[in-house]
């Protein structure tokens, strides 16, 4: 999936503004910026997770904020996807206690499992795999992110059984 390029189908629904309206109403009415991470969140999960700069250039205009203010989010933070990612994103942590634990082979088995490089995307749009910085369950190691949750004390068996159960629909991604 590499080397394309991407277009998006826009779609504000009503559940996804009405959620985002909730979101906002955690703050201020004067700092709706500050829920721009919870709201790229959800406006990614809901557009096949990723983020096209026509669809910051809409969250932009719903925090009435500017598109470069939401640009920068997005490119700092690995959690934001700037072009289509798999429906089951393997984000592998690959900093010190995890990769003490052997987290590069463990990506590099998920990858060669998936017939990808690291970074890549399966050709059907299921996997993607990608290293991330630590996510906070070094005690776990070596771990990855899948959705909204963490698998931890990963093994290539392990891997094995995630694959299968994605691809079975037994997965669970979001927590809401
Ligand atoms: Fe992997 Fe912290 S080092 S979760």
């Amino acid at each position: 999936m590499e080397n394309k390029n991407y277009t998006q189908v826009i779609n504000i629904t009503p559940e996804l503004k009405s959620r985002i309206d909730e979101l906002i109403s955690h703050y201020p009415a004067d700092k709706r910026k500050s829920a721009l991470l919870p709201v790229l969140h959800e406006v990614q999960d809901a557009h096949d997770n990723w983020l096209s700069a026509d669809l910051m250039a809409k969250v932009a205009e719903i925090l009435e904020i500017t598109p470069i203010e939401v640009f920068e989010v997005v490119t700092f933070y690995t959690m934001y996807n700037q072009k289509p990612m798999g429906k089951y994103m393997f984000e592998f942590c690959l900093t010190s206690c995890c990769s003490l634990r052997g987290a590069e082979d463990m990506l590099e088995y998920a990858c060669e499992k998936l017939g990808i490089q690291p970074g890549g995307t399966t050709e059907d749009g299921m996997f993607s795999v990608v290293g991330v910085q630590c996510l906070g369950a070094c005690g776990y190691a070596p771990m990855m992110q899948l959705g909204d949750f963490y698998k931890e004390h990963l093994t290539p068996a392990q891997i094995d059984q995630i694959i299968e159960d994605c691809k079975a629909g037994k997965i669970i991604l979001h927590d809401k």
